[in-house]
């Protein structure tokens, strides 16, 4: 898939080259965009163009885009902290350069996406872009009639300016119940039952976008070229 990135990310995605040598050779005036040296690292460039180091045409693996079930006790991170980071699932070249489209807690389970396409990731974690994520949620409380509606006009949470938007609560059983949130705020679904008194006993996405998890817990797949595009927009 083509997409437009930084010259130096151009750079790194077609050589061993770190974000720093890949900077550092920009300043050093040897690499070329369409025949002009090019200076300045930030510029947007597209793989069409004709992009050359030391008079070497470079072209980019393509990008990267997975599906994968996190199991509970792993984390959203590149490194092992008090539990293992979800990469270590991963037996593929390069995980170091991928990364997560909205994280989940370590006691999360449930669907992820992870790319190294940033643009990518926007279309899904940023609220402007509306992208639905569908949780399931275990409660330690029965729900209270309110609260759908509470969800539905925003709420505000602790430590928070703005409400939350609105959201969706379907219910599945008193204890359980499918929540839809277009935003990613840290802890936002805890925080959100916390704040109507009750507490998230488990939590598990199970849906982003048009995507349902359809791999065992702890393994993941590529996706198509039609559900990566289904989020670009
Ligand atoms: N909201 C949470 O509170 N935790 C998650 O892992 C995801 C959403």
């Amino acid at each position: 898939m083509l997409t437009v990135m930084r010259l130096d990310k151009f750079v790194c995605k077609s050589t061993e080259l770190t974000r720093s040598e890949a900077i550092q050779l920009i300043n050093d005036g040897v690499v070329e965009v369409n025949d002009e040296v090019a200076l300045h690292p930030a510029i947007q460039v597209h793989p069409n163009n004709n992009i050359t180091l030391n008079g070497q045409k470079l072209t980019t693996r393509d990008f990267r885009y997975l599906l994968m079930h996190k199991p509970a006790g792993t984390i959203c991170s590149n490194i092992d902290e008090a539990y293992p980071s979800l990469f270590n699932y991963l037996n593929i070249d390069k995980v170091t350069e991928l990364h997560i489209a909205g994280r989940l807690d370590a006691d999360t389970t449930g669907l992820v996406l992870i790319t190294d396409d940033g643009r990518w990731s926007f279309n899904i974690t940023r609220p402007e872009k509306q992208c639905q994520k569908v949780y399931r949620v275990g409660l330690s409380r029965p729900i209270a009639d309110d609260v759908a509606l509470m969800f539905q006009h925003g709420i505000k949470l602790q430590g928070e300016q703005q409400l939350t938007l609105p959201a969706q609560l379907e219910v599945i059983s008193p204890k359980e119940v499918l929540l839809t949130l277009t935003e990613g705020k840290y802890h936002q679904v805890k925080r959100m039952f916390s704040a109507v008194g009750n507490r998230v006993a488990t939590l598990h996405r199970e849906k982003i976008g048009k995507l349902s998890l359809d791999v065992k817990v702890g393994q993941w797949r590529y996706l198509t070229p039609e559900e990566v595009l289904s989020f670009s927009n």
